[in-house]
């Protein structure tokens, strides 16, 4: 079978573009435009690149964005403080917390302190259980950033045996709860695995559609998928590569040479979830500049 790819930078670009046309359009109204922050703690390199990149593509769509830098010695107190400060900040929109946080800091607290209407991560209690109950709210942005693909791919998911791989607070539960819910795309039948599951390449292979946040390099072999199978790989991973010329490559959680052509329909790494993650979140900026919820 040939694969159909899932362009994810592709659409991103498209949902980007969408973006700008109504920047453009608030600015020509004399509405602000939109803005979003973000407080980085500490010099984790991998929080820097993710918080760089959501900082670029701002600009590229005509947001401002905003970097609160602060020590990695920070106490709870003053990061709540800043919080609070955010909060309350007329001027800006929306704000994420990076995570990682700190050992030292209580990463829910943390969470907890930031106003619902603002949290465009959509890790807030309030999101999360509005999202539970298929209420309005900020959607967490990898799981939003896959819903938008398979909706704009015209992916059917009704009545669909889901497989999720990992049950994170970020990516694996809340993609199982939209995939389960009452919605298009949704209304799926959802398996969710994690480290305990027994027989999880059985369960796998069963999936007509394969969700794949395990975090393990290419843990999903050709045996674990079924023929015609949506496969949508979340994970991402540097390794040493003799093939490149900056000697390493990009790879994820999935064996993508050989699983890809069982598959209908597959996300390659990179260039498949990883820009549509920004994507959602840009989309959730705009939503909070626009005042879209009222919770
Ligand atoms: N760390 C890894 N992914 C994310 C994310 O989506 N949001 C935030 N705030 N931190 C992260």
């Amino acid at each position: 079978m040939k694969p159909k790819i899932i362009d994810g930078k592709a659409t991103a670009n498209t949902i980007k573009a969408e973006i700008t046309a109504e920047v453009l359009k608030m600015i020509e109204t004399g509405v602000k435009t939109p803005h979003l922050a973000a407080i980085l703690v500490g010099n984790d390199p991998a929080s820097e690149t993710y918080v760089s990149s959501k900082s670029k593509s701002c600009h590229e769509v005509g947001f401002i964005s905003s970097l609160y830098k602060e020590n990695e010695n920070i106490s709870e107190k003053e990061l709540l403080k800043l919080i609070d400060f955010m909060n309350n900040d007329e001027d800006i929109d929306g704000f994420i917390v990076q995570l990682p946080l700190p050992k030292h800091i209580n990463t829910q607290k943390v969470m907890d302190a930031i106003s619902p209407l603002k949290d465009i991560d959509g890790f807030h209690p309030v999101n999360l259980g509005r999202m539970l109950m298929n209420n309005p709210s900020y959607l967490p942005a990898t799981p939003y950033g896959i819903m938008l693909l398979l909706e704009r791919y015209g992916i059917e998911t009704e009545g669909k045996n889901c497989v999720v791989l990992g049950r994170s607070n970020i990516v694996g539960t809340p993609m199982s709860v939209l995939l389960s819910r009452n919605a298009n795309p949704g209304n799926c039948t959802v398996t969710l695995c994690h480290s305990k599951t027994k027989n999880i390449k059985e369960i796998c292979a069963q999936a007509d559609i394969l969700v794949v946040a395990i975090g393990k390099p290419e843990f999903v072999t050709a045996d674990m998928v079924k023929n015609g199978a949506v496969v949508i790989d979340v994970g991402i991973h540097r390794v040493d590569s003799s093939t490149t010329k900056s000697g390493f490559k990009l790879i994820g959680d999935v064996k993508y040479d050989e699983v890809a052509p069982k598959c209908s329909f597959i996300t390659p790494v990179p260039g498949g979830v990883g820009p549509m993650t920004i994507a959602a979140l840009l989309l959730n900026t705009l939503k909070a500049a626009k005042k879209e919820f009222s919770f």
